[in-house]
């Protein structure tokens, strides 16, 4: 069948996008809404990520960066903290051949250091694990925040020009990029967010100024390999223009 007028999107290149992000929301409200108790959602929310991370890699995405704990999370009933905690780590081990046979390497963004010795442990352990592999990077946002990761960033270039390393004349995107928790994480070209909330809940913000969005109200539990191939079809059909305009004849 061939694509009609409304679908054809002549920047659409068939490409997946090369970084997707996910705000990972909704876990609660799904188990609130079959009546079950929030850990059964957290629970169930591993199985999406095992699908999509699948996905992801299977369609030749580069990197999917995933909203897994964010640094106002720690707000929570310390009961909840420690059912996510242990989710985590059992994540980081089970999942160990899953993301060697998909030639995934493990990474992962945020103030670390706050996380228990032993998810640290786990998460070292799958890393190093991983760190050969040249398909996808997964990345875990863990103990994350926007405006820490920014406030961190400072916090160094500040130490490099008070050492005379750096030039504060000579500051500019670029340096403030490569201060950032992962300098090599590309700007995301898609960021999903499931459970409909439109907010970005201080994810990635220096990182999402030009990416494409993308609202849900599917709950995280939910969003498997169907609706993350809905929302690639949606991404298809923008057309991204970076501030500039899209390419036209000018004579
Ligand atoms: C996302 O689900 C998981 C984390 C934030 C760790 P929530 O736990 O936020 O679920 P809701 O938003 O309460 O439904
Ligand atoms: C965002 O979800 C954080 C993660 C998905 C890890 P939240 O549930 O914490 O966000 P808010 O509180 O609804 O903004
Ligand atoms: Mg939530």
């Amino acid at each position: 069948m061939s694509k009609s007028a409304a679908e054809f999107n002549k920047n659409d290149d068939g490409r997946p996008p090369a970084h997707v992000a996910i705000i990972m929301d909704g876990n609660g409200r799904w188990a609130q809404q079959k009546g079950l108790i929030r850990v059964r959602g957290h629970r169930r929310g591993v199985d999406s990520v095992r699908a999509v991370t699948t996905e992801c890699a299977r369609l030749g995405v580069g990197s999917l960066t995933l909203y897994a704990f964010s640094v106002e999370n720690w707000k929570r009933p310390q009961a909840e903290i420690r059912i996510l905690m242990n989710l985590l780590k059992k994540f980081l081990i089970d999942e160990r051949p899953t993301i060697m046979k998909n030639n995934i390497r493990l990474t992962s963004i945020g103030r670390i250091e706050d996380m228990s010795a032993d998810v640290r442990k786990e998460l070292n352990a799958t890393e190093a694990l991983s760190a050969k592999n040249r398909g996808m990077v997964l990345r875990l946002a863990l103990s994350y925040g926007g405006r820490a990761e920014l406030a961190d960033a400072t916090k160094r270039i500040a130490r490099e020009v008070k050492a005379g390393r750096l030039d504060p004349d000579a500051i500019d995107e670029e340096t403030i990029r490569a201060f950032l928790y992962d300098p090599s994480l590309p700007d995301p070209d898609l960021l999903i967010r499931t459970a409909g909330e439109m907010r970005v809940s201080n994810f990635l913000l220096w990182q999402v100024s030009y990416s494409e969005l993308y609202v849900t109200p599917v709950c995280w539990p939910d969003f498997r390999e169907r609706e993350l191939n809905e929302a690639f079809a949606d991404y298809r059909r923008r057309v991204r223009k970076f501030g500039g305009l899209e390419r036209v004849t000018v004579s």
